[in-house]
């Protein structure tokens, strides 16, 4: 068991990215492929036996069986993560769409997620010191699923988030607001930890996942500080630190000048009335339809 342990434990490689595949209506496809991926890639898991054919654990031995049968758990537990992103997307997604069609510009610029690989659940389990359980998993490590929502100005990220946290399968577990109480280092965002119902073929899982919520400004300098502090391995120095936080200083100004610009702008937006279920849908279909008979009134009298 230590060698198999040991394939999945070996040190994370420094991220080159945030870990996050943006999903545009183009890169819906490559982010399933990357979801994907990361279940084949805890499918290709390899064991490696002993000469007898059985594996070594901590003093005991576990054959290959049960090997097979705690991985094909995992899969079946990260999956569930999976579903959770999905469905959070979709969400957004939604969002994205109606407000497209009813106001006149859209708060969302793109929408990111990223399942953490089984290796970094497996890490950040052992460095936490939680027990090696599926169960510990589920209620100590909240952000297996992760989806990042970027905004164009500062006020939309408050939308957004009353958006999603007054729908009604979906509860927030843990609020961080990172804009109001900036971390030391600049770094600025809102993050949701959530839950969410996945409905499963047999049996219905409540699910978290992380939402962080940012402008392009403090995606833009999350996303350089993260490069920063991998190239350095967590010991940045202090003369980048500090120029760092000058740059989210600098981030900050650019959001709040571009939402003073923002609100300058005149844009009436055209308030959405529920339509009548009586309202009558006739005009419209005369109005499409030209070339067919005159419609006929109830009672046979033509329109
Ligand atoms: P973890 O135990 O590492 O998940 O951190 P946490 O539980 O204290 O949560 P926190 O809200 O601080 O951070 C969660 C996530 O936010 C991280 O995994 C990053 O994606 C992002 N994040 C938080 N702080 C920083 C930061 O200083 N810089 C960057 N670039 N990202 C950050
Ligand atoms: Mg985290």
């Amino acid at each position: 068991m230590h060698e198999v342990v040991a394939s999945i434990l070996d040190p994370v490689p420094a991220p080159v990215g945030t870990g996050y595949d943006s999903i545009g209506i183009n890169c819906a496809l490559r982010r399933r492929m990357r979801n994907e991926g990361t279940m084949d890639s805890m499918r290709s898991w390899q064991l490696t036996p002993t000469s007898d054919g059985d594996l070594l654990s901590n003093g005991g031995r576990l054959n290959v069986a049960d090997i097979r049968l705690l991985r094909e758990q995992f899969v079946d537990f990260m999956l569930g993560y999976k579903f959770a992103i999905d469905e959070i997307t979709t969400k957004i997604n939604i969002l994205r769409e109606d407000f497209n069609n009813t106001h006149e510009y859209n708060p969302i610029e793109h929408v990111g997620s990223r399942l953490k690989s089984p290796e970094s659940v497996l890490e950040k389990v052992q460095r936490k010191n939680y027990a090696m359980n599926l169960a510990a998993i589920r209620e100590n490590v909240l952000d297996i699923a992760g989806v990042r929502v970027i905004c164009s100005f500062i006020s939309d990220i408050g939308k957004i988030r009353d958006m999603l946290a007054g729908q009604e399968d979906i509860t927030v577990l843990e609020e961080r607001d990172y804009i109001t109480n900036r971390k030391p280092n600049g770094y600025q965002s809102l993050h949701l930890i959530v839950s969410i119902p996945v409905f499963r073929s047999d049996r219905t899982d409540r699910m978290p996942v992380e939402i962080q919520i940012r402008t392009i400004a403090m995606d833009f300098w999350a996303s350089l500080e993260h490069k920063i502090y991998y190239k350095y391995r967590g010991e940045v120095p202090p003369n980048l630190r500090s120029d760092l936080a000058q740059a989210a200083e600098v981030a900050t100004q650019l959001d709040e000048k571009m939402e003073a610009l923002h609100h300058q702008v005149d844009h009436t937006e055209h308030t959405r009335t529920s339509p009548a279920d009586s309202l009558d849908l006739s005009l419209l279909y005369d109005s499409i339809t030209p070339n067919r008979p005159a419609h006929r009134l109830p009672g046979g009298q033509p329109a």
